[in-house]
């Protein structure tokens, strides 16, 4: 079946079958590596891209599903790294081993959002479900107070 949707504003047509995982699709047939995989069943949050503007789990969205919609990834979100939550992400040294950062930051986007000051509490309930096993949650906490601004 072919798929087609738009992956960082452009075109993406894809032959693939329908049930294929949307981390896969992006990853080996895009060849956009920054989103990455972690438990595969939507648990910890390393997967995290943009469907439609709104932070979504992609190794448990099929390819099939997002036909004709709208996917953002990490190298879509800013110019170059330059979207406000990449550079506070810099400033705030967020990352430790970094795996599961491109997902924070997708997550962290909605949050903005949804909450452009965000309390402690609304960070810590919103990004609840993005773990990190280098337990950064205090530095990654003050990066998005720092892009919140
Ligand atoms: Fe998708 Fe863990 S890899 S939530």
């Amino acid at each position: 079946m072919t798929i087609q949707f738009q992956l960082n504003g452009e075109a993406m047509s894809l032959d693939v079958p329908e049930d294929t995982p949307l981390l896969w699709a992006i990853r080996d047939h895009a060849g956009l590596t920054g989103t990455k995989f972690g438990c595969g069943i939507g648990m910890c949050g390393a997967c995290t891209v943009h469907l439609n503007g709104r932070a979504t789990r992609s190794c448990i969205t099929t390819v099939g599903s997002v036909d004709g919609q709208q996917i953002t990834t990490i190298e879509g979100l800013g110019q170059d790294g330059e979207h406000p939550l990449q550079q506070a992400w810099v400033d705030a040294q967020a990352p430790q081993c970094g795996y599961c950062q491109s997902g924070q930051i997708m997550q962290a986007a909605t949050l903005l959002q949804d909450f452009p000051n965000p309390t402690n509490e609304q960070i810590n309930q919103i990004m609840s479900g993005n773990l990190c096993r280098c337990m950064a949650y205090v530095r990654i906490r003050k990066a998005i107070h720092l892009a919140a601004g």
